[in-house]
Protein backbone atom coordinates (compact mmCIF):
# COMPACT_ATOMS: atom_id res chain seq x y z
CA UNK A 1 0.00 0.00 0.00
CA UNK A 2 1.03 3.79 -0.36
CA UNK A 3 -0.19 5.41 2.35
CA UNK A 4 -1.96 7.98 0.22
CA UNK A 5 -4.46 9.60 2.61
CA UNK A 6 -2.53 8.80 5.84
CA UNK A 7 -4.11 11.41 8.29
CA UNK A 8 -6.79 12.46 6.23
CA UNK A 9 -10.14 12.37 8.01
CA UNK A 10 -13.46 11.62 6.16
CA UNK A 11 -17.53 10.93 5.95
CA UNK A 12 -18.45 7.51 4.00
CA UNK A 13 -22.10 7.50 2.84
CA UNK A 14 -23.64 4.04 1.53
CA UNK A 15 -21.57 0.74 2.90
CA UNK A 16 -24.58 -1.68 3.81
CA UNK A 17 -22.90 -5.17 2.99
CA UNK A 18 -19.77 -6.75 1.57
CA UNK A 19 -20.71 -5.97 -1.87
CA UNK A 20 -21.47 -1.83 -1.41
CA UNK A 21 -18.57 0.03 -3.53
CA UNK A 22 -18.70 2.12 -0.05
CA UNK A 23 -17.67 -0.98 1.27
CA UNK A 24 -14.75 -2.10 -0.19
CA UNK A 25 -13.59 1.82 -0.63
CA UNK A 26 -13.63 1.95 3.69
CA UNK A 27 -11.69 -1.21 3.48
CA UNK A 28 -9.15 0.82 0.57
CA UNK A 29 -9.21 3.82 2.59
CA UNK A 30 -8.28 2.68 5.60
CA UNK A 31 -5.56 0.09 3.93
CA UNK A 32 -4.43 3.70 2.65
CA UNK A 33 -4.18 5.53 6.19
CA UNK A 34 -7.18 7.50 6.26
CA UNK A 35 -9.30 7.52 8.58
CA UNK A 36 -13.52 8.16 9.32
CA UNK A 37 -16.96 7.21 10.38
CA UNK A 38 -19.43 5.34 8.35
CA UNK A 39 -23.15 6.58 7.68
CA UNK A 40 -25.99 5.24 7.03
CA UNK A 41 -29.67 5.15 6.81
CA UNK A 42 -31.16 4.29 10.05
CA UNK A 43 -33.17 1.19 8.11
CA UNK A 44 -30.20 -0.09 6.42
CA UNK A 45 -28.25 -0.74 9.70
CA UNK A 46 -31.32 -3.58 9.95
CA UNK A 47 -30.47 -4.37 6.74
CA UNK A 48 -27.44 -4.79 6.37
CA UNK A 49 -23.92 -5.23 8.39
CA UNK A 50 -22.27 -2.10 8.31
CA UNK A 51 -21.49 -2.86 11.98
CA UNK A 52 -19.12 -5.80 11.04
CA UNK A 53 -17.03 -2.99 8.88
CA UNK A 54 -16.63 -0.48 11.52
CA UNK A 55 -15.59 -3.45 14.42
CA UNK A 56 -13.20 -4.63 11.38
CA UNK A 57 -11.53 -1.78 10.57
CA UNK A 58 -12.22 0.53 14.28
CA UNK A 59 -14.17 3.18 13.41
CA UNK A 60 -17.69 4.85 14.28
CA UNK A 61 -21.18 4.67 12.67
CA UNK A 62 -23.63 7.39 13.13
CA UNK A 63 -26.99 6.58 11.49
CA UNK A 64 -28.07 9.10 9.47
CA UNK A 65 -31.15 9.66 6.71
CA UNK A 66 -29.25 11.79 3.79
CA UNK A 67 -32.35 13.29 2.96
CA UNK A 68 -32.71 14.68 6.30
CA UNK A 69 -31.17 18.18 6.79
CA UNK A 70 -31.28 17.80 10.65
CA UNK A 71 -29.50 14.35 10.49
CA UNK A 72 -26.78 15.71 8.50
CA UNK A 73 -25.85 18.65 9.97
CA UNK A 74 -25.72 16.59 13.82
CA UNK A 75 -23.35 13.64 11.50
CA UNK A 76 -20.90 16.05 10.29
CA UNK A 77 -20.83 18.14 13.70
CA UNK A 78 -19.93 14.41 15.77
CA UNK A 79 -17.56 13.60 12.83
CA UNK A 80 -15.53 16.30 13.57
CA UNK A 81 -15.55 15.61 16.99
CA UNK A 82 -14.86 11.98 16.73
CA UNK A 83 -12.11 12.30 14.18
CA UNK A 84 -10.28 15.31 15.90
CA UNK A 85 -10.53 17.83 13.23
CA UNK A 86 -12.52 18.96 10.23
CA UNK A 87 -12.85 16.83 7.09
CA UNK A 88 -10.80 15.85 3.89
CA UNK A 89 -12.67 13.50 2.30
CA UNK A 90 -16.36 12.68 1.70
CA UNK A 91 -17.86 9.52 -0.45
CA UNK A 92 -21.70 10.08 -1.52
CA UNK A 93 -22.52 6.46 -2.37
CA UNK A 94 -26.08 6.21 -2.05
CA UNK A 95 -29.15 5.21 -4.65
CA UNK A 96 -32.63 4.54 -4.62
CA UNK A 97 -35.46 4.46 -6.58
CA UNK A 98 -38.84 3.88 -5.21
CA UNK A 99 -40.28 3.08 -8.80
CA UNK A 100 -37.88 0.59 -10.00
CA UNK A 101 -38.06 -1.41 -5.76
CA UNK A 102 -41.62 -1.43 -6.81
CA UNK A 103 -41.47 -2.60 -10.60
CA UNK A 104 -43.13 0.77 -11.94
CA UNK A 105 -42.51 1.52 -15.27
CA UNK A 106 -40.57 4.49 -16.59
CA UNK A 107 -43.77 5.83 -18.36
CA UNK A 108 -46.06 4.26 -15.64
CA UNK A 109 -44.27 6.25 -12.54
CA UNK A 110 -45.72 7.09 -9.03
CA UNK A 111 -44.70 10.81 -9.05
CA UNK A 112 -44.35 10.31 -5.17
CA UNK A 113 -42.18 7.50 -5.33
CA UNK A 114 -40.37 9.70 -7.82
CA UNK A 115 -40.07 12.50 -5.82
CA UNK A 116 -38.91 10.19 -3.30
CA UNK A 117 -36.19 8.80 -5.61
CA UNK A 118 -34.86 12.25 -6.51
CA UNK A 119 -34.57 12.82 -2.86
CA UNK A 120 -32.51 10.11 -2.00
CA UNK A 121 -30.51 9.86 -4.88
CA UNK A 122 -29.44 13.39 -5.99
CA UNK A 123 -30.68 16.18 -3.78
CA UNK A 124 -29.30 14.22 -0.83
CA UNK A 125 -25.76 15.46 -2.34
CA UNK A 126 -26.58 19.04 -2.11
CA UNK A 127 -27.87 19.06 1.06
CA UNK A 128 -24.50 17.43 2.32
CA UNK A 129 -22.30 19.75 0.91
CA UNK A 130 -25.07 22.57 1.90
CA UNK A 131 -24.50 21.23 5.37
CA UNK A 132 -20.82 21.17 5.11
CA UNK A 133 -19.98 24.36 3.40
CA UNK A 134 -22.26 26.09 6.03
CA UNK A 135 -20.58 24.80 8.46
CA UNK A 136 -17.29 25.22 7.18
CA UNK A 137 -16.18 21.48 8.11
CA UNK A 138 -14.14 20.67 5.04
CA UNK A 139 -10.04 21.37 5.08
CA UNK A 140 -8.66 23.04 2.00
CA UNK A 141 -7.70 20.98 -0.76
CA UNK A 142 -10.42 18.12 0.18
CA UNK A 143 -12.48 16.23 -2.10
CA UNK A 144 -15.57 15.18 -2.50
CA UNK A 145 -17.39 12.64 -4.60
CA UNK A 146 -20.12 11.30 -5.59
CA UNK A 147 -21.09 7.86 -7.52
CA UNK A 148 -22.94 7.86 -10.67
CA UNK A 149 -24.04 5.83 -13.97
CA UNK A 150 -23.85 6.34 -17.57
CA UNK A 151 -27.44 6.39 -17.88
CA UNK A 152 -27.59 10.42 -17.15
CA UNK A 153 -26.02 10.93 -20.26
CA UNK A 154 -27.73 7.70 -22.51
CA UNK A 155 -30.31 5.68 -22.65
CA UNK A 156 -30.54 2.39 -20.31
CA UNK A 157 -34.45 1.60 -20.58
CA UNK A 158 -34.42 -0.49 -17.58
CA UNK A 159 -32.79 1.77 -15.57
CA UNK A 160 -35.72 3.72 -15.62
CA UNK A 161 -36.17 7.11 -13.60
CA UNK A 162 -32.66 6.44 -12.18
CA UNK A 163 -31.31 7.89 -15.08
CA UNK A 164 -32.96 11.44 -14.52
CA UNK A 165 -31.72 10.89 -10.94
CA UNK A 166 -28.52 10.71 -12.20
CA UNK A 167 -28.29 13.17 -14.72
CA UNK A 168 -29.67 15.89 -11.41
CA UNK A 169 -26.57 14.37 -9.22
CA UNK A 170 -24.16 15.30 -11.68
CA UNK A 171 -25.42 18.63 -12.30
CA UNK A 172 -25.34 19.52 -8.40
CA UNK A 173 -21.93 18.00 -8.79
CA UNK A 174 -21.05 21.03 -10.97
CA UNK A 175 -23.21 23.75 -9.78
CA UNK A 176 -22.00 23.52 -5.57
CA UNK A 177 -18.51 22.32 -7.30
CA UNK A 178 -18.11 25.58 -8.62
CA UNK A 179 -18.91 27.33 -5.40
CA UNK A 180 -17.40 24.82 -3.14
CA UNK A 181 -13.86 25.37 -5.15
CA UNK A 182 -13.65 29.07 -5.31
CA UNK A 183 -14.96 29.72 -1.50
CA UNK A 184 -13.39 26.54 0.39
CA UNK A 185 -10.32 25.22 -2.64
CA UNK A 186 -12.52 21.55 -2.07
CA UNK A 187 -12.93 19.73 -5.47
CA UNK A 188 -16.61 17.96 -5.94
CA UNK A 189 -16.61 15.28 -8.55
CA UNK A 190 -19.10 11.97 -9.69
CA UNK A 191 -17.49 8.61 -10.90
CA UNK A 192 -19.49 6.95 -13.39
CA UNK A 193 -18.78 3.69 -12.71
CA UNK A 194 -19.94 0.20 -15.00
CA UNK A 195 -22.55 -1.66 -13.75
CA UNK A 196 -21.54 -3.63 -10.59
CA UNK A 197 -23.20 -6.87 -8.46
CA UNK A 198 -24.87 -5.20 -5.42
CA UNK A 199 -27.51 -4.80 -3.58
CA UNK A 200 -28.31 -1.62 -5.22
CA UNK A 201 -27.59 -2.40 -8.54
CA UNK A 202 -29.04 -5.98 -8.60
CA UNK A 203 -32.26 -4.20 -8.53
CA UNK A 204 -32.31 -3.14 -11.86
CA UNK A 205 -34.33 -5.06 -14.21
CA UNK A 206 -32.21 -7.62 -16.46
CA UNK A 207 -29.49 -6.68 -14.62
CA UNK A 208 -27.74 -10.08 -15.71
CA UNK A 209 -27.60 -9.06 -18.98
CA UNK A 210 -27.45 -5.58 -18.67
CA UNK A 211 -23.86 -6.23 -16.63
CA UNK A 212 -22.75 -8.97 -19.21
CA UNK A 213 -23.53 -6.45 -22.12
CA UNK A 214 -21.41 -3.90 -20.74
CA UNK A 215 -18.69 -5.98 -20.24
CA UNK A 216 -18.48 -7.46 -23.27
CA UNK A 217 -18.34 -4.42 -25.11
CA UNK A 218 -15.62 -2.83 -23.17
CA UNK A 219 -12.21 -3.58 -24.35
CA UNK A 220 -10.91 -3.96 -20.33
CA UNK A 221 -13.90 -5.16 -19.12
CA UNK A 222 -16.25 -3.96 -16.63
CA UNK A 223 -14.91 -2.17 -13.71
CA UNK A 224 -15.30 -4.00 -10.16
CA UNK A 225 -16.10 -2.67 -6.94
CA UNK A 226 -12.95 -3.05 -5.79
CA UNK A 227 -11.25 -0.98 -8.49
CA UNK A 228 -13.95 1.57 -8.14
CA UNK A 229 -12.73 1.71 -4.55
CA UNK A 230 -8.72 2.48 -5.75
CA UNK A 231 -10.20 4.79 -7.97
CA UNK A 232 -11.95 6.58 -5.19
CA UNK A 233 -8.37 6.62 -3.28
CA UNK A 234 -6.84 8.31 -5.92
CA UNK A 235 -9.56 11.17 -6.14
CA UNK A 236 -9.22 11.54 -2.48
CA UNK A 237 -5.43 11.74 -2.34
CA UNK A 238 -3.27 14.85 -3.55
CA UNK A 239 -2.47 13.55 -6.94
CA UNK A 240 -5.67 14.99 -7.89
CA UNK A 241 -5.90 18.92 -6.39
CA UNK A 242 -6.95 20.37 -9.52
CA UNK A 243 -9.55 17.75 -10.94
CA UNK A 244 -13.10 19.35 -10.34
CA UNK A 245 -16.62 19.62 -11.72
CA UNK A 246 -15.97 16.63 -13.42
CA UNK A 247 -18.31 13.40 -14.48
CA UNK A 248 -15.44 11.08 -14.54
CA UNK A 249 -15.94 7.41 -16.68
CA UNK A 250 -14.69 4.34 -14.54
CA UNK A 251 -16.11 1.77 -16.85
CA UNK A 252 -13.20 0.22 -18.76
CA UNK A 253 -13.93 2.21 -22.03
CA UNK A 254 -17.74 1.09 -22.22
CA UNK A 255 -18.57 5.03 -22.99
CA UNK A 256 -16.42 5.60 -26.11
CA UNK A 257 -17.72 2.41 -27.91
CA UNK A 258 -20.00 2.16 -30.53
CA UNK A 259 -20.13 -1.54 -30.79
CA UNK A 260 -17.35 -4.36 -29.79
CA UNK A 261 -16.50 -7.38 -31.97
CA UNK A 262 -17.90 -9.87 -29.46
CA UNK A 263 -20.82 -7.94 -29.88
CA UNK A 264 -21.35 -8.25 -33.46
CA UNK A 265 -20.41 -11.60 -33.49
CA UNK A 266 -23.70 -12.13 -31.74
CA UNK A 267 -26.22 -11.02 -34.43
CA UNK A 268 -23.66 -12.66 -37.81
N1 LIG B 1 -24.22 -1.09 -8.70
C1 LIG B 1 -24.14 -0.50 -9.88
O1 LIG B 1 -24.31 -1.10 -10.94
C2 LIG B 1 -23.81 0.98 -9.92
C3 LIG B 1 -23.31 1.54 -11.11
C4 LIG B 1 -23.04 2.89 -11.14
C5 LIG B 1 -23.28 3.67 -10.01
N2 LIG B 1 -23.78 3.10 -8.88
C6 LIG B 1 -24.04 3.95 -7.72
O2 LIG B 1 -23.17 3.61 -6.67
C7 LIG B 1 -23.75 4.07 -5.43
C8 LIG B 1 -23.67 2.97 -4.39
O3 LIG B 1 -24.49 1.90 -4.73
P1 LIG B 1 -24.05 0.36 -4.63
O4 LIG B 1 -24.08 -0.18 -6.01
O5 LIG B 1 -22.81 0.24 -3.81
O6 LIG B 1 -25.30 -0.30 -3.89
P2 LIG B 1 -25.71 -0.46 -2.33
O7 LIG B 1 -27.11 -0.93 -2.35
O8 LIG B 1 -24.71 -1.30 -1.64
O9 LIG B 1 -25.61 1.03 -1.77
C9 LIG B 1 -26.66 1.98 -1.84
C10 LIG B 1 -26.69 2.66 -0.49
O10 LIG B 1 -27.61 3.77 -0.43
C11 LIG B 1 -28.04 3.81 0.92
N3 LIG B 1 -29.21 4.65 1.11
C12 LIG B 1 -30.44 4.49 0.54
N4 LIG B 1 -31.28 5.44 1.03
C13 LIG B 1 -30.55 6.22 1.88
C14 LIG B 1 -30.86 7.35 2.68
N5 LIG B 1 -32.11 7.90 2.71
N6 LIG B 1 -29.89 7.89 3.46
C15 LIG B 1 -28.63 7.36 3.46
N7 LIG B 1 -28.29 6.28 2.72
C16 LIG B 1 -29.25 5.73 1.94
C17 LIG B 1 -28.33 2.34 1.19
O11 LIG B 1 -28.54 2.06 2.55
C18 LIG B 1 -27.09 1.70 0.63
O12 LIG B 1 -26.07 1.62 1.60
C19 LIG B 1 -25.17 4.52 -5.78
O13 LIG B 1 -25.18 5.92 -6.00
C20 LIG B 1 -25.41 3.80 -7.09
O14 LIG B 1 -26.43 4.40 -7.88
C21 LIG B 1 -24.02 1.76 -8.80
Amino acid sequence: MYNLLKGKRGIIFGALDENSIAWKTAERIHEEGGFFVLTNAPAAMRLGNIDSLAEKIGCQVIPADATSVADLEVLVDNAIEILGGKIDFVLHSIGMSVNVRKGNHYTNQNYEYTEKGWNVSAVSFHKLMQVLYKKDAMNEWGSIVALSYMAAQRVFPDYNDMADNKAFLESIARSFGYFFGRDKKVRVNTISQSPTATRAGQGVKGFGGFIAFADKMSPLGNATAAECADYIVVMFSDFTRKVTLQNLLHDGGFSNMGVSQEVMEMFE
